[in-house]
């Protein structure tokens, strides 16, 4: 694959890589993406059930069309090469960094320590009434919508649309972004702003853009330094063997 070579060049010289991730690199789990064919936005209007109105007026709506198949793939949801190989880049203690827009909680599974989860997460439900939490794995939902002992409805703890990135995450991730040299944007559109905009304070800041997606996206032309066109876990897996190559080759230093 073309540029899988100078990929690895670049991680094995970086000092301080990033990843922003999007839906396309848990597309091998079986994860569907929002955008394009096959995605979720093809099926539903996130307008009118992806957006935090949506969710007041109409939970149980919200719940049958959204957050019901939602729970039922992410439950048992495995990662793949993609987030193995990121959880491995980091290891090697290359990658500092994932910011991840993606709710699935795949990077922790893989063993990603530094990930933040820019809209936020699947793994945990709050009571949008008393605030109470529960692990969605453990939530009952033979009754659709679900709802807590205090009778109020049980929300997922992601960033729906309309609702503020958890200002913690939007710190740290542009913290992340200006820190870096070289930033792996893996499997986004790179079409929802503010987690599309972190490449762009990447690039300012000097780094190498270094895209993997097997198609072209917002950021390609203007913003990246060069794309990988592949899948995640194939194209994760060729740099990793690139760069133990590159590594296993270099002098010792003294
Ligand atoms: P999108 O669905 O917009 O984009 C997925 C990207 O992954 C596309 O560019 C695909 O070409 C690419 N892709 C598909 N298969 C792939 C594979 N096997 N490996 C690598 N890339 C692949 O997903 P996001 O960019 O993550 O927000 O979407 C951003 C946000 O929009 C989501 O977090 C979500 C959504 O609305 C909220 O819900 C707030």
């Amino acid at each position: 694959m073309e540029n899988v070579l100078q990929a690895a060049k670049d991680l094995a010289a970086s000092r301080h890589a990033v990843a922003l991730t999007g839906a396309g690199i848990s597309v091998e789990s079986g994860i569907p993406p929002f955008r394009g064919k096959g995605g979720l936005w093809e099926k539903i209007d996130p307008m009118e059930y992806a957006h935090i109105e949506a969710l007041r007026r109409n939970p149980e709506a919200v719940w049958r069309v959204l957050i019901q198949d939602m729970k039922t793939t992410l439950d048992t949801a495995r990662p793949n090469d993609g987030h193995t190989g990121l959880a491995q880049l980091e290891k090697m203690g290359i990658l500092k960094t994932i910011i991840t827009q993606n709710v699935d909680g795949l990077h922790q599974l893989a063993g990603s320590r530094h990930t933040i989860e820019f809209h936020g997460s699947f793994a945990w439900m709050r009571c949008m009434n008393c605030s109470n939490r529960i692990e969605t794995r453990y939530l009952d939902i033979s009754v659709i919508p679900p709802r807590c002992a205090c009778g109020g409805i049980w929300r997922p703890e992601c960033v729906f649309f309309g609702e503020e990135i958890p200002p913690r995450c939007l710190i740290d991730s542009k913290h992340a972004a200006m820190s870096c040299d070289v930033m792996l944007v893996v499997g986004t559109s790179a079409e929802v702003q503010p987690a599309a905009y972190m490449p762009v304070i990447a690039k300012n800041r000097g780094a190498t853009i270094i895209e993997i997606n097997p198609e072209k996206t917002a950021l390609t032309r203007s913003v990246s330094d060069y794309i990988i066109r592949g899948k995640a876990g194939e194209v994760m897996n060729g740099i990793l063997s690139a760069l133990n190559q590159i590594r296993s080759s270099a002098p010792v230093d003294g």
